[in-house]
């Protein structure tokens, strides 16, 4: 047996009965009957049955065979059979056919699996049974054997193809993929950056990129034209579902371009990524304006696969009797609503005054929300009385509102506050009754974004400071007038999810300067962070302009998964950490002298850096948990107990015992038993150290998904 000879398992068809051929993979499943065993072989391109059985096999390799376990790897030859009618397994490609062995080498064998591998029944009309999902860090751990699961390495070569097909067309169009350096200086991105000490320039660091910003600017300037990159990027950002500290982009800039060429290139662009998966994206993408994106859905990525866009009703209150809404329109502010069509069923009074109106949008920052339902005779709500006759006319007007429709208002001082939270509502509201249709992708293009957004002290960009503003006469010290300019920025939205964003840059010296002395940035910060790229801007900078698509984002998107962790070989978890390596950890006080990281004076040591002493401490940091005297000792006892178990687990024999479950762990005993409160949480003492109660719930990080 040669692996020259090799075919791939899920290759083989009816066409192959009779062939003799040479397989090697690994076993995904067994079925021993007796005399007979039945093994699903499994790599890369599918599954085959193989059969070890008195009549084709010699005896000597039917004893071999059943020593097999799931998960050894092995090379089998045999013959190619149809299977016998009644036989077939439609669970698998090749389910009409079967491989006869006569030979088999083990070449590597499992040991004890931490989870199931098989994905696939090996009895027709019968579903894998799986006890629980795995625990997404028990995966991660163990991700080379995840990684076996044919549904990720479905994910992960259908995002070689989407990959691939980036490449090619973008190879077409004039492109040429260039590579800029990881090791480099802070890109502002609106991120904090990873830190890379260097040995030969002590307590110097570098920055990993946030993004390739400032380097295809430069190369730009450089006269390539027309460059993109898979760009590996790194933020040290609040963790969501969506995002990972290491992310890769699309990342594409042109030369002598304008917004259009831009909008025509990626839509024809993520158009042929979407069809890799079977998707057909509507064209051309409609535009929004930020503005009219904040004021029809509350968001600056709003989803389009249902309507439920805002009216505002600000005007129809200009003279109301009605207390709160005349104080709020007093001070300045506006009423929005929207109109849940036909679902008053579903919306109770109770569920909208208990649960919208006292509990949810309380939760979006909002003082309250009013509710009407729309009845035969007209509005009911806790509060109609209040309105005029002909303020409830023009509320069924302004909504187009019938019989069995829920009207929902929101009014405040602050638009932002209005549009935001009812923004944040009308999610909640179409996700909890469904009005989402699965299966729908609305793109999408937002325009025109603030150029700079308020801070305590003065403006930042609301995106980065190299985006071209929509007009250059502005004053930099003026902030009301710096918060009107809108900037020529883009952003590529599907679903309500942003997959991508760019702009037109500022390819003049003295706007770029402009513009860092709006930001408040003094001389001295502007020609330490950036005096390079301001250089590069005095010799004849062409106009351009760019975008980045976030990759996993939009693999993730095409493939439907849950999250973007999901399309990636070794992603972190959702704490930023690597369950597979132990990612980030600590480093030898050598390492740090070395780096010139040990004498950054008493008060700046490193957690961690003195040893056995501080690793109280260091766990205190590490978790963010606030670790008092007196409950050190109990830690302490912990702390050895676990190193009592490891010493054991690093002792114990090959042949021994597992020591670990095989199935995720649940809490059994609690099984249909009352939940009961704890007397830690009754005395108070419970979570004491959590930043923030409210009744007997504590605050947790918003890391949690
Ligand atoms: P921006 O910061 O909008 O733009 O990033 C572009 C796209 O990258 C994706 N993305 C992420 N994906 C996963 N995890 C993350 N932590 C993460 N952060 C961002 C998003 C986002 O739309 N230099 C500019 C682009 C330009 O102006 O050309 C930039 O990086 O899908």
């Amino acid at each position: 047996m040669s692996y020259r000879d090799r075919i791939h398992c899920g290759q083989l068809n009816i066409s192959d009965d009779g062939r003799v051929v040479t397989l090697a993979g690994w076993v995904d499943a067994l079925r021993d009957h007796g005399e007979v065993l039945f093994v699903h072989l499994r790599d890369r391109s599918g599954i085959v049955q193989v059969v070890f059985g008195p009549e084709s096999t010699d005896q000597t390799v039917c004893e071999k065979a059943g020593l097999l376990r799931n998960e050894f790897c092995v090379l089998i030859s045999g013959r190619v059979v149809k299977r016998q009618e009644g036989t077939e397994n439609p669970n698998i490609a090749t389910g009409n056919v079967e491989v006869k062995a006569d030979s088999l080498t083990v070449l590597s064998k499992s040991g004890v699996l931490p989870f199931p591998i098989s994905e696939k029944s090996m009895v027709a009309g019968m579903a894998l049974k799986r006890d629980e999902p795995v625990a997404e860090d028990l995966r991660l751990q163990f991700r080379y054997l995840d990684l076996r699961r044919p549904t990720i390495q479905d994910h992960l070569i259908k995002r070689h193809r989407i990959v691939k097909t980036v490449r090619d067309y973008l190879d077409e169009q004039g492109f040429v993929e260039i590579e800029t350096p990881i090791l480099t200086k802070s890109t502002p991105e609106g991120a904090r950056d990873y830190l890379v000490p260097s040995r030969h320039h002590p307590k110097n660091f570098y920055a990993l990129p946030q993004s390739p910003q400032l380097f295809k600017q430069l190369l730009m300037v450089g006269g390539m034209e027309r460059y993109f990159q898979i760009a590996r990027c790194f933020r040290d950002e609040d963790l969501r579902p969506n995002r990972q500290p290491e992310f890769t982009q699309l990342d594409l800039e042109a030369s002598f371009i304008d917004e259009e060429f831009i909008y025509a290139l990626f839509e024809e662009l993520s158009a042929r990524m979407f069809e890799v998966g079977g998707i057909k994206l509507p064209r051309p993408y409609p535009r929004m304006t930020w503005l009219d994106a904040m004021n029809a859905t509350g968001s600056d990525r709003p989803d389009l696969r249902f309507d439920m866009t805002f009216r505002d009703c600000t005007d129809i209150f200009s003279d109301t009797k009605y207390g709160i809404f005349k104080q709020i329109l007093e001070r300045g502010g506006c009423i929005k609503g929207i109109n849940v069509k036909g679902q008053s069923e579903k919306l109770s009074k109770n569920v909208l005054q208990n649960e919208y109106a006292k509990e949810i949008v309380p939760g979006f920052g909002a003082k309250g929300m009013t509710w009407m339902r729309v009845l035969d005779g007209g509005l009911e709500s806790n509060i109609v009385q209040f309105f005029s006759e002909s303020e409830q006319g023009e509320i069924l007007t302004r909504f187009t509102a019938q019989k069995g429709d829920v009207i929902l208002m929101i009014a405040d001082p602050s638009w932002h506050l209005v549009c935001s939270a009812l923004g944040q509502l009308r999610l909640h509201i179409a996700d909890r009754l469904g009005l989402i249709p699965s299966g729908m992708f609305c793109p999408l293009w937002v325009t025109d974004f603030p150029l700079f957004e308020a801070t305590d002290d003065g403006v930042t960009s609301s995106h980065h400071p190299f985006t071209m503003p929509d007009r250059t006469d502005f004053d930099p010290k003026n902030i009301e007038e710096l918060l009107s300019l809108r900037s020529r920025a883009y952003d590529l939205v599907v679903n309500g999810e942003e997959l991508g964003g760019g702009s037109i840059r500022i390819n003049d010296r003295d706007l770029q300067n402009k513009i860092f002395s709006a930001l408040g940035l003094s001389h001295v910060d502007v020609e330490e962070k950036f005096g390079f790229f301001l250089r590069a801007l005095e010799y004849g900078a062409p106009p351009h302009g760019g975008i980045a698509l976030g990759v996993d984002r939009v693999v993730a998107m095409i493939l439907g998964t849950t999250s973007i962790r999901e399309v990636i070989a070794f992603p972190k978890n959702r704490s930023a950490y690597c369950p597979l390596t132990q990612a980030p950890s600590q480093v030898s006080s050598v390492q740090l002298a070395e780096l010139g990281l040990l004498d950054l004076g008493k008060d700046q040591s490193l957690p961690g850096a003195e040893k056995q002493q501080d690793l109280i401490d260091s766990l205190s940091w590490v978790s963010r948990i606030k670790i008092n005297n007196d409950e050190r000792a109990v830690i302490m006892a912990s702390v050895k107990d676990a190193e009592n178990l490891a010493a054991i687990v690093s002792e114990r024999k090959e042949d021994g015992e597992p020591l670990f479950s095989v199935v995720a762990p649940m809490n059994r005993t609690r099984k249909g038993k009352e939940a009961r409160i704890s007397l830690l949480s009754e005395r108070g003492d419970l979570f004491k150290n959590a930043p923030a109660m409210k009744g007997r719930y504590f605050k947790v990080a918003s890391i949690l998904e």
